[in-house]
């Protein structure tokens, strides 16, 4: 049975793609995951003990990801790379997780699969293309130039480099994907969409950062997982395939759907202070990953993505609840 080792497999989009290639596929999956403040145990409750492994351990621990990779097959198996600290707003208040993470956790897995030579797939973000005008009739495609914003993306741009780097110096069988904005189940409360949706759960006010204008092109988490897998199982090594659904959407759009579909007035909200640095939009052309590998999303109505979320939130508050309270106080003392 072929193995598959899921660094920040105890992550929101990590975990999601755990359940996809558990259902999907007949491989076995070792997860390695430091356990940080945005894992959940929970998002990997019952699942076939004989067909998943936690390994609870740091990207950056060398001779833990060596013995890791050593123990996995040339031939079949695969490390999939989730793992990295993950929001913009917390590397705009501490920078070094995530150039510890998202830089050095992915040179020291890109040194254990040269000394082992196993098969790697690299997960991204489009956010090291920077952002685009409102009007720009182009959208990010896989020859856009790098011009990363913040500590997050300048991060996760870094380690896309060395990935590239690896595979044309040293061989290693590599594919990258850069994926746009995700939603759905487990997504941590600090998150834009998930934390309007509990401000509202918990009796408090959705916040929008500044005037709304900004554009995220959203993709539901499952849609993400089946982009991962076809690239895995399809893509050509040294190949980097941009990730989305058509899910363009202004925040104060996003705000106002949330809005409605809870039942509240659309216009019933806090505008708060802006995000420093704040990438104006975000877009993705999926051609390549549509027409060469013949990927298409599950999710094509963001609304109804967007309201089985929100059902899954609502059902779902002993797990955000306790996290809920430490997160919202640490926005109020940026004026967010
Ligand atoms: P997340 O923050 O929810 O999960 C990250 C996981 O990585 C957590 O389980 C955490 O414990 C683990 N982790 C963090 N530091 C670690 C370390 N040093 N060693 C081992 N494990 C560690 O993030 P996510 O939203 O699930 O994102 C997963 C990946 O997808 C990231 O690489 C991110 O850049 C990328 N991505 C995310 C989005 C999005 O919208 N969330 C979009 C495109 C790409
Ligand atoms: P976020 O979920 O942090 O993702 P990213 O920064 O990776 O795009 O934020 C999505 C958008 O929502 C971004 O433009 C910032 C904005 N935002 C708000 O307006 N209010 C909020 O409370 C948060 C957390 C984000």
């Amino acid at each position: 049975m072929r193995t598959l080792l899921v660094t920040g497999g105890a992550g929101f989009i990590g975990s999601n793609f755990v359940h996809h290639v558990l259902e999907h596929s007949d491989a076995r999956v070792v997860v390695l995951d430091a356990l940080t403040y945005a894992a959940s145990r929970e998002a990997l409750a019952g699942l076939p003990q004989g067909r998943v492994e936690l390994v609870v351990g740091d990207v950056t621990d060398a001779a833990l990801v060596d013995r890791l990779v050593g123990g996995l097959s040339g031939e079949d198996d695969a490390v999939v790379h989730f793992a990295a600290e993950s929001h913009n707003d917390n590397s705009l208040n501490d920078p070094s997780p995530f150039i510890s993470t998202n830089i050095t956790g992915t040179f020291t897995l890109l040194e254990a699969l040269c000394k082992h030579g196993v098969r790697f797939h690299h997960v991204s973000t489009d956010e090291v293309y920077g952002d685009l005008a409102l009007d720009d009739p182009e959208r990010f495609t896989e020859t856009t130039p790098y011009r990363p914003s913040s500590p997050y993306s300048a991060s996760k741009a870094s380690a896309d480099h060395l990935v590239r780097a690896w595979v044309r110096s040293f061989g290693v069988r590599a594919t990258l994907s850069n994926c746009s904005n995700n939603y759905g189940p487990w997504q941590h409360v600090e998150k834009f969409i998930p934390r309007q949706v509990t401000n509202l759960l918990a009796g408090g006010r959705v916040k929008l950062y500044g005037s709304g204008a900004n554009v995220r092109d959203w993709i539901h988490a499952d849609d993400h997982s089946s982009a991962v897998l076809t690239i895995l199982e399809k893509g050509r090594a040294g190949e980097t395939y941009l990730v989305g659904a058509d899910g363009e959407r202004s925040n104060l759009e996003v705000v106002r759907l949330v809005l409605e579909l809870m039942g509240r007035d659309p216009d019933d909200f806090d505008h708060v202070a802006d995000r420093p640095g704040h990438d104006l939009r975000y877009a993705i052309d999926p051609t390549k990953l549509r027409t060469q590998l013949g990927w298409s999303p599950r999710f094509t109505s963001f609304e109804e993505g967007l309201a089985r979320t929100i059902d899954w939130y609502a059902a779902h508050e002993d797990w955000w609840g306790p996290k809920k309270a430490a997160v919202e106080a640490a926005y109020a003392t940026q004026g967010q």
